[in-house]
């Protein structure tokens, strides 16, 4: 699971939010920052879901599997 979100995150986020989401157009995600912002996971995968201003939605682009993973992986791997 976390090998295919580490796949998504390179291919879908990291051109904004950095290789090891240290951050660039979007907010760094790394260093805990993910955590401490939504302590929640589901609260997490809402936003990249819903997407927020800049921040793209990704409704149609991820299965609810795709925005686990990828969620888990900023969150254990990046975090
Ligand atoms: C086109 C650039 C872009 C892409 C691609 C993108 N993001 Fe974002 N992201 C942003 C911006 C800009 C924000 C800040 C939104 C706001 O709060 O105004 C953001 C916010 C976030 C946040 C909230 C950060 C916080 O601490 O508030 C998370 C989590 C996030 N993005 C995850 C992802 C994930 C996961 C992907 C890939 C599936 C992704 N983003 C793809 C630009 C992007």
């Amino acid at each position: 699971m976390l090998a295919a979100g580490r796949d998504i995150y390179s291919s879908r986020c990291a051109r904004c939010h950095g290789g090891s989401g240290g951050g660039g157009t979007g907010p760094k995600l790394a260093d805990g920052e993910v955590v401490a912002n939504f302590p929640e996971i589901a609260d997490q995968i809402d936003l990249i879901r819903d997407g927020k201003n800049g921040m793209p939605s990704f409704a149609g682009g991820l299965s609810d599997d795709q925005l686990v993973a990828v969620a888990r992986y900023t969150r254990e791997v990046l975090g």
